[in-house]
């Protein structure tokens, strides 16, 4: 059996252990919260890191989970204090919440270094509040163990299933064609979120969800069970217990976040149909890991994954249906001569011993590898002379007559730019151009908003098109499909050649060849370059200063220069 640490070896014991002045102001502190040292003595303190705001309805349960949490700390012998951490409620954050993701893990990772904490269970689900939590608990290393808070249940207008996001974007083009009225559509608009819980596609927050399950970061199964679900606050309180002993055990990110554990949440990633946002997230969190993670490991493991998750957008389904089919777990089942069965996660047990007995229910829902919902990869990373660092592509979610194209550019400045032109019946549009947005990257936009899938143009529309070729260097949702080409790096607003192309230019797209190509000369792009004046910076002063100084590209997982492992930061002083 591995050696457990002692009640003297325990972090907080350097707050509430010695008998000194300082032990004695936070030990009088703790009863004045009205504990008394049977609460704490010898005990591991737990860091409850909750995302929960009041306008984040991803998260409005979470306020209830902490209890759960701490009810399952407290059967297993732990103290838990509850900290609350910047919730990044997707819809509402502007410009973007990627611009504070690194925020959160700054303040996760500080949330537990400065206080007495022994170990955390991180509350999230929105979005960047996974990888946040997540980044900040590997940098600062204690044992963690991610409760994510799980899908919202299916939107629900006329008997029929909506889809956060993808259904949005299905009726608003048929408003804007016509085809259906202001009633109709404000009727969807009550319809399409039920429940709390996050977006019950396979947007971001599932695929991110469905990941840290596949890196080991949380209970087995949890990332499928809907936020409403009784099953849910069980999970929170299993969770609670278990990370009690996983400080005896002294089990840290790092012990489970290895190559292997990324590799296997990568073919989860392309087996599920995931975000193509998951790609910098997980870049972001193996480095902070210590691991050496680029684009280029997606594109090659989504050449042997196919799509067997048939939830939208590239499936017809919803997370909910994923949880009744077995979840997770059976999926990884499907998966498992593909997966490392002997990685560690939290439970202190292997992946294969975590998956043993899993089962699909729901054939059409969890497919088989012989009858995949697409065989189409998941993500196509693309380079060339338009995107030398990269690009990617989600070609499951794409018409294919699109991944082998070629045709003149129509170019944007910029978003609002781009929003006029769309909307104009003049505009000089064929299903066969390409639309180019500049400037929605990490530093341009910024924070690289979710513009990617650029608005088909109205007289298109119209017309019946619905997809096309676009390019930027923005994100896209995870619940947005179409030949949306993404993450252009580097971004224009810092010289990437998406700057210099102009409408009229022919840009030739290769998916199975991975290659993207701005036919346009050499010589003709260095006098371009040399005519482009670089724009001032967003933000003069603040955290977007800050931002702008530090963030790196899409292909480095937009994280900061300065958070990088570049060596262990020294426990607080405690004077
Ligand atoms: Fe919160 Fe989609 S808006 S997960």
């Amino acid at each position: 059996m591995a050696s457990r640490k002692r009640p003297e070896e325990l972090r907080s014991h350097r707050w509430l252990g010695p008998s000194d002045l300082r032990s004695f102001g936070h030990r009088s502190r703790l009863r004045q919260g009205g504990y008394d040292a049977k609460d704490w003595a010898g005990k591991p303190v737990i860091g409850i890191i909750n995302t929960w705001s009041d306008i984040n309805f991803c998260h409005t349960h979470l306020r209830a989970r902490a209890e759960d949490v701490k009810r399952g700390v407290l059967q297993a012998g732990g103290f838990p204090v509850e900290l609350p951490a910047l919730s990044l409620s997707e819809p509402f954050v502007k410009p973007s919440t990627m611009i504070y993701r690194n925020l959160l893990a700054m303040e996760t990772e500080e949330l537990l270094r400065s206080h007495p904490i022994d170990g955390a269970v991180l509350l999230g689900g929105c979005d960047k509040t996974t990888p946040g939590v997540i980044m900040g608990a590997i940098s600062m290393g204690v044992p963690a163990i991610y409760a994510p808070a799980g899908p919202q249940l299916r939107g629900n207008w006329h008997g029929q299933v909506l889809g956060s996001g993808t259904d949005a974007w299905k009726y608003w083009d048929e408003k804007r064609a016509g085809r259906i009225t202001e009633e109709e559509w404000a009727e969807i608009e009550g319809g399409i979120s039920r429940s709390f819980g996050t977006c019950m596609v396979m947007g971001t927050a599932a695929t991110m969800m469905a990941i840290s399950e596949a890196l080991g970061m949380t209970l087995p199964g949890a990332s499928s069970i809907p936020a409403a679900d009784s099953a849910h606050p069980r999970m929170c309180a299993a969770a609670g217990r278990r990370i009690v002993d996983m400080v005896w055990e002294d089990l840290t990110p790092k012990k489970i976040l290895t190559p292997a554990a990324f590799d296997n949440a990568i073919r989860v990633h392309m087996a599920m149909g995931g975000s193509t946002n998951a790609i910098i997230h997980v870049v972001a969190m193996a480095r902070r890991a210590g691991l050496p993670m680029d684009m280029k490991r997606f594109d090659e493991i989504s050449r042997e994954i196919p799509v067997l998750a048939n939830v939208r957008p590239s499936g017809s389904l919803l997370m909910e249906d994923f949880y009744y089919a077995g979840g997770l777990r059976a999926l990884m089942a499907e998966l498992k001569h593909k997966l490392d069965l002997s990685c560690l996660t939290v439970t202190g047990k292997s992946v294969g011993e975590n998956i043993e007995g899993a089962e699909v229910y729901l054939p059409d829902v969890i497919r088989p590898f012989n009858n995949p919902v697409s065989s189409a990869e998941a993500t196509a990373v693309l380079t060339g002379n338009l995107a030398p660092r990269g690009c990617v592509m989600k070609p499951s979610a794409a018409e294919p007559r699109l991944l082998r194209h070629r045709g003149k550019a129509i170019a944007f400045e910029d978003y609002n730019h781009m929003a006029r032109e769309v909307e104009r019946d003049g505009l000089d549009v064929t299903p066969d151009h390409i639309l180019v947005l500049k400037n929605g990257g990490p530093k341009g936009a910024p924070g690289m908003p979710e513009w990617g899938m650029l608005p088909i143009p109205k007289k298109l529309v119209k017309a019946g098109v619905r997809d096309m070729l676009r390019i930027s260097d923005a994100r896209m949702s995870g619940t947005s499909y179409g030949a949306c080409i993404l993450h252009v790096a580097p971004e224009s607003f810092v010289g990437g050649p998406l700057a210099f192309v102009q409408t009229g230019d022919e840009i030739e797209v290769d998916v199975p060849a991975r290659r993207i190509h701005l036919h346009v000369s050499d010589a003709e792009l260095t006098r371009r370059r040399a005519a482009w004046t670089p724009p001032p910076p967003r933000y003069p002063r603040g955290y977007g200063a800050m931002y702008s100084d530090h963030i790196g590209q899409a292909d480095e997982g937009c994280d900061f220069d300065f958070l990088a492992p570049l060596g262990a930061i020294p426990e607080p002083e405690i004077h």
